[in-house]
């Protein structure tokens, strides 16, 4: 029986992040995993809905060419080739993620792993054996949750794993259940083919858990787009005939019903522990999702899971930084990373991200805050690419001036929000926020406007400049 210091269960962006940190402290590392390294993320998650959404983004941008007095003669998409592309980009990364297993001396074994005891693992279908380990990481990540709707199995209803893993569809007209991350990101991939788009959400707006304004705007845009979006909305049934699949559901008391080609469901993401204990091992779980401490141990000791599995937040980056993290306690290092300010983006146009507390978090926390907002049509930058609709904001404290907190809706919205993380993890004032230089013409000018806004001192250098509240 081969003996490691660290088994580490799945090859995620948790997983196979806290593998190589832990390879570099010197510890002898295993992974343990059952379909592709990369885990959802890279295989059926982040990088191939940003794959798909770029190529729908260009052929939008080419189709509205003329805009910028360009004329192209005839723009056209083939979806397999889209997908082919997709799968590209995926193989290229995931062959960068074996070659640091191999630079680092991490073992790999593929098969599905099951904890027998607090430190043997049992492997099997795949490279079939049985292992021990001093430290077992816990990385198997999430899986998504389907909702007992009758109907729900029926061919053509589908999830986001299907409809990066099948067989392509052209999708040309589309339900979406659930208006959260992977619903509106969806969405905006299927409009920018021309996809007539149907969006039921159960609460009262898409996007429940971001700034209420962001969502608001991003409804405006999608139905502008031509997309139906039906808030505050249940789903009761689903049927089929003749390869038509009718959603049924209630609003206010009212029912309806709306056919399309294919249903996707996202309605979240469940915890993903399937076989993973043997009979002898139990954990701490609540709601299906693993109970970990501040150092990421389970309720027992040597155990440790991080990443979907354990986590609220189910992000790449968070699963990444708390694998790094637990790594480097499990070293017996302490943790380089600051784990309380976690960014999260998503990939709509104009892009949408936030970071820290909203101006009605920081109220109800009862923090005074001072708020700024810069409205992105006075930003020569977005003008020039006609993505005029959206705004950046920012909270501080109303004491001490530290940045709480910022929530952006425009282009590049997804890379600027780096700064404020920046920001706010280095407990950075307004003012210091406010004096960097930020080049001409950028998007970025607009992170120094929305300080310049707080003091109400901004100086008018953007071509006019619009009322910002
Ligand atoms: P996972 O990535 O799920 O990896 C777990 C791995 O463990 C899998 O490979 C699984 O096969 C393996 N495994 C499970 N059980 C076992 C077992 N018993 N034995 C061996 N192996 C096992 N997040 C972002 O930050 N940005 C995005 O843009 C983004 N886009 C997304 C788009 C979609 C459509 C989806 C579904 C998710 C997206 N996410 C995004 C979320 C992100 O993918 C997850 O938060 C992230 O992958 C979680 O990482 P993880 O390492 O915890 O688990
Ligand atoms: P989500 O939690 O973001 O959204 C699910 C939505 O479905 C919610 O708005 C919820 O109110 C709604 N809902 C729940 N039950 C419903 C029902 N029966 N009928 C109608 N609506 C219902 O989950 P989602 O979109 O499945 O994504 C899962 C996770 O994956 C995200 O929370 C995010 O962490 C991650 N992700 C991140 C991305 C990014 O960072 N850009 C992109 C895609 C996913």
């Amino acid at each position: 029986m081969n003996q490691y210091q660290l088994a580490v269960i799945g090859a995620g962006p948790g997983g196979y992040v806290a593998a190589i940190r832990a390879a570099q402290l010197g510890l002898k590392t295993v992974v343990i995993e059952n379909r592709d390294v990369g885990g959802t993320c890279l295989n059926r998650g982040c990088i191939p809905t940003k794959a798909l959404l770029h190529a729908s983004e260009v052929y939008r941008q080419v189709k509205e060419a003329s805009s910028l007095g360009l004329d192209i003669a005839q723009a056209g998409y083939q979806i397999e080739r889209m997908h082919e592309k997709k799968e590209k980009v995926v193989l290229q990364l995931r062959g960068g993620v074996e070659q640091l297993f191999n630079a680092n001396k991490i073992d790999l074994i593929r098969g599905s792993a099951a904890i027998l005891a607090p430190h043997e693992i049992a492997i099997t279908g795949g490279e079939d054996c049985r292992i021990t380990a001093d430290h077992i990481l816990i990385a198997t990540g999430s899986v998504p949750s389907l909702p007992p709707i009758p109907g729900i199995d029926l061919p053509g209803v589908v999830s986001s794993d299907q409809i990066l893993e099948g067989d392509p569809v052209d999708y040309q007209s589309l339900v979406i259940i659930g208006g959260g991350v992977i619903g509106v990101e969806f969405a905006t991939f299927y409009q920018n083919l021309g996809c007539k788009v149907t969006i039921i959400e159960a609460m009262d707006r898409l996007l429940p858990t971001m700034d209420r304004e962001i969502s608001q705007n991003l409804g405006m845009i999608l139905k502008k787009r031509g997309a139906s979006i039906y808030t505050g909305a249940m789903v009761e049934k689903i049927a089929e005939q003749d390869r038509i699949l009718s959603c049924h559901f209630s609003q206010n008391g009212q029912e309806h019903s709306v056919q399309a080609q294919g249903i996707l469901v996202a309605v979240g993401r469940r915890p993903n522990t399937q076989g993973l204990f043997g009979p002898q091992v139990t954990v701490q779980m609540e709601c299906g999702r693993i109970v970990t401490g501040p150092d990421f141990s389970t309720s027992i000791p040597n155990i440790r899971a991080i990443g979907d599995v354990a986590s609220s937040i189910q992000l790449a980056h968070f699963a990444s930084v708390q694998g790094i993290a637990a790594a480097e306690i499990i070293a017996g290092r302490q943790s380089s990373v600051d784990l309380s300010v976690v960014p999260s983006c998503i990939y709509t146009d104009p892009e949408i991200a936030s970071v820290g507390l909203s101006a009605d978090e920081a109220k109800a926390q009862g923090i005074a805050v001072q708020t700024g907002k810069f409205l992105m049509a006075a930003n020569g930058k977005t003008i020039i690419e006609g993505k005029d609709r959206g705004f950046i904001k920012v909270v501080c404290d109303a004491e001490s001036g530290a940045l709480l907190g910022a929530q952006l809706m425009c282009a590049r919205a997804t890379d600027l929000i780096s700064e404020f993380a920046n920001g706010i993890s280095n407990r950075l004032t307004a003012e210091q926020m406010r004096r960097v230089i930020r080049p001409h013409p950028t998007f970025s000018e607009a992170v120094s406007e929305a300080f310049e806004d707080i003091e109400g001192q901004a100086i008018h250098i953007a071509p006019k400049r619009r009322p910002t509240k």
